[in-house]
């Protein structure tokens, strides 16, 4: 498989269009927009700007390398071109797909507590069906249990996910960003992933600051696609929605549900036990 790559890749040393070195498969509402705004920043890195859905739907797959490779932004031979498709991680389809397309692409997932994951997934989908039911009432079923078959649960197993993909990469190969620390630290968080892509450090602090009004980080210094330096933006409307309250009993019940679930996907990623915090 690495074959095709190279063949699809023949003329180096110039500015033309390159399959991912490095791919965001996840999660959904874990931050999956804000990491790559802010890996943009750095010279490096060259990001698609929309989501691409490659390995996920049919109809792109099927299009074939090619066709993935002309969705990639021109970059020179050095950098890294990078992806963000949040529901990579969850289909069952997608690991052997990605390990057909490249063995050594490098593999990102930034988490979230499974439980705010599933609130904040909630509340993204009101914006299209505003007459849903409060979140409370979506989670249990008929018989007041929950219900664990609802897809915003499901998306937050994370070690169910996670084992198939390692069935086509080893561990090291992919990289835990903590959602959390990405809000509360992000020079830090974002540090960690500069050191895994071996890209040079560039992102510090200054590149940061916190918008009061919105909560959330934003960011200074990003390249834009002419190559010019924007000077300060923030995430828009649709990222750091505010959250309905949820009842504190149903919200205990989930944090109990994912418990388990949770300690299973910190051995299986040899974790520390607060990333999901
Ligand atoms: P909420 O809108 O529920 O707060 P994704 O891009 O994967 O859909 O993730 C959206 C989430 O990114 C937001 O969920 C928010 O918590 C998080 N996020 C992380 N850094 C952010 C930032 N600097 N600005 C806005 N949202 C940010």
């Amino acid at each position: 498989a690495d074959r095709n790559v190279a063949k699809i890749g023949i003329e180096d040393g110039e500015m033309r269009k390159r399959l991912p070195n490095a791919i965001i498969i996840g999660v959904k509402k874990g931050g999956t927009r804000a990491l790559l705004e802010i890996l943009k920043i750095h010279p490096s890195i060259r990001a698609c700007s929309s989501e691409v859905h490659f390995f996920d739907r049919d109809e792109n797959y099927e299009q074939g390398l090619e066709w993935y490779q002309q969705q990639m932004p021109a970059s020179l031979p050095h950098q890294i071109t990078i992806e963000k498709s949040p529901s990579y991680f969850i289909r069952p389809e997608v690991p052997e797909r990605v390990y057909g397309m490249s063995k050594t692409v490098k593999l990102l997932v930034i988490v979230r507590d499974p439980t705010r994951r599933a609130i904040s997934d909630y509340t993204q989908s009101l914006e299209r069906k505003p007459d849903n039911p409060p979140f409370e009432e979506m989670v249990m079923d008929a018989d007041g249990k929950i219900d664990e078959d609802w897809s915003k649960l499901e998306i937050g197993r994370y070690a169910k996910h996670l084992a198939r993909w390692l069935k086509y990469f080893p561990l090291h190969q992919i990289h835990f960003v903590s959602g959390e620390e990405l809000i509360k630290r992000p020079a830090k968080e974002v540090q960690l992933v500069e050191r895994f892509l071996k890209l040079k450090p560039f992102i510090t602090e200054d590149n940061f600051f916190f918008n009061e009004s919105k909560g959330f980080p934003c960011f200074v210094g990003k390249i834009t696609e002419n190559g010019s330096v924007k000077k300060s933006h923030c995430m828009g409307e649709t990222k750091g929605r505010k959250h309905p309250d949820v009842q504190e009993d149903v919200l205990e019940r989930l944090r109990e549900f994912f418990r388990p679930l949770n300690g299973k996907f910190y051995s299986m990623a040899d974790l520390l036990g607060d990333i999901l915090v």
